[in-house]
């Protein structure tokens, strides 16, 4: 989900070894269709060639407070006030000691004091400079201020050292942006995802498990996020990783997956994405099972596993809006409307596995119910789905006046 389009980006770039990471960032920002302005600091100029930064940006950098020309064009508070967002990267320890001290000596500081507008900073720098207490309790003042602080990495860095001070990365920075706008419409509101696939014992070295990767409860747990949802992602083994800001289950057995629902009510939004196991093994052998050169091979029990999405639709603390998906290899639709109703959730999502759909592919076609209605949505990537599904979660909250109407970016 982009939500950096359109959005008005001011660039800070400071005098650091980073500074010429900032024309990947513009890059980026610019395929995320932002709008960016740039400001360089006289200091950048020395690590940096400012052609390089205005062929790139096809128009003219700002760095001097005092030229005419670029103060009757667009002056400090012009440039203050004409952005959604200033973000300094890479920020240098100078730089945010100016910062937090509101220091106003050149354009870029002078914008800053200027701005209401969000503010971010990337520091990077050398590992003893960021350690450094004057530089923490910079930091920490910046922090207290409300400005976000997109923490230095630990890695090799060009001082020839090892350690904490490496501009974060450009993908991350770009992602975290993206965060920062997207609307908050469901902050105060608690859901819980289930995803993957739940693994069944046989014996110590043997199990009964499926194909489903996870990845579309993993894109609707980030969406929630991004929504402003307190997040809970209960997930079977997958090669994912979580999404930033989920509070994170790791779990196995289709009764891992009944266990952590149940702990994790009260919840308002309770969406079923893991394929769980409808059978668990009666009798899990605890030494493995010796393969037999004849003869009978022997026989398995199961049993049937608690039906977590009928549970938690039953439950005395049924949360507000319960969703199910349904992946079917034939009968979909009919199979899904009877899930429907026999789970008792609110809407149920049917997704038909086959060859290049739902379980193997990051694309799904999906089936929407809701009562005794169907609308077929058209195939698209996981994320979408993700997002359409998200956008429907929110109108039905708007729609039961159960959040307010008026939270939104920022
Ligand atoms: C080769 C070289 C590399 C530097 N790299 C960094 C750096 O990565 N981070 C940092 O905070 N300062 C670094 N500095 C120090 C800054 O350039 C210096 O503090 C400067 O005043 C920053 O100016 P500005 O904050 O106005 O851009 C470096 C200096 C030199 C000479």
């Amino acid at each position: 989900m982009n939500f950096l389009k359109g959005k008005k980006i001011l660039l800070i770039v400071t005098g650091g070894i980073a500074s010429y990471k900032s024309l990947d960032l513009i890059r980026r920002l610019q395929e995320n269709a932002s709008n960016v302005e740039c400001i360089l600091t006289k200091n950048a100029e020395n690590f940096v060639n400012v052609l390089s930064f205005e062929s790139l940006l096809g128009k003219k950098i700002h760095s001097n407070l005092f030229t005419l020309d670029q103060e009757s064009n667009m002056n400090h508070i012009k440039l203050a006030n004409n952005s959604d967002i200033i973000v300094v990267a890479p920020c240098t320890a100078n730089f945010l000691s100016k910062m937090s001290n509101g220091i106003a000596d050149d354009l870029a500081t002078n914008v800053l004091l200027a701005s209401n507008k969000v503010k971010v900073i990337a520091p990077a720098m050398n590992t003893i400079m960021w350690g450094n207490k004057i530089v923490r309790k910079n930091i920490s003042n910046l922090k207290k201020l409300g400005i976000h602080i997109f923490s230095p990495y630990d890695g090799r860095l060009a001082c020839r050292t090892k350690g904490v001070g490496k501009l974060m990365e450009i993908n991350q920075i770009v992602e975290n942006l993206n965060l920062i706008f997207s609307p908050k419409i469901l902050s105060g509101l608690k859901a819980v995802v289930t995803a993957g696939p739940s693994v069944e014992k046989i014996d110590p070295v043997r199990f009964l498990s499926n194909f489903s990767s996870g990845q579309q409860g993993y894109e609707i747990a980030d969406s929630l996020i991004k929504f402003g949802a307190e997040t809970t992602l209960i997930s079977g083994p997958t090669t994912l990783e979580p999404p930033k800001g989920v509070k994170f289950i790791q779990v196995k057995s289709g009764n891992d997956f009944f266990e952590f629902a149940k702990k994790n009510l009260p919840c308002d939004i309770f969406i079923s994405v893991a394929a769980i196991s409808d059978w668990y093994v009666k009798k899990v052998s605890k030494s493995k099972i010796k393969k037999k050169k004849s003869g009978k091979f022997g026989r398995m029990d199961f049993s049937l596993n608690k039906d977590v999405l009928k549970y938690i639709s039953s439950h005395k603390l049924k949360p507000s809006l319960i969703v199910g998906f349904s992946a079917e290899t034939e009968n979909l639709l009919k199979n899904t409307k009877n899930k429907l109703k026999e789970k008792g959730c609110d809407w149920m999502l049917g997704n038909k596995v086959t060859r290049n759909n739902a379980f193997s592919s990051d694309k799904n076609k999906i089936f929407f119910f809701e009562d005794n209605k169907v609308s077929e949505w058209p195939k698209m990537k996981k994320n979408m789905v993700a997002l359409k599904l998200t956008k429907k979660i929110v109108s039905f909250f708007k729609k039961n006046k159960l959040v307010k109407d008026d939270k939104n970016i920022l």
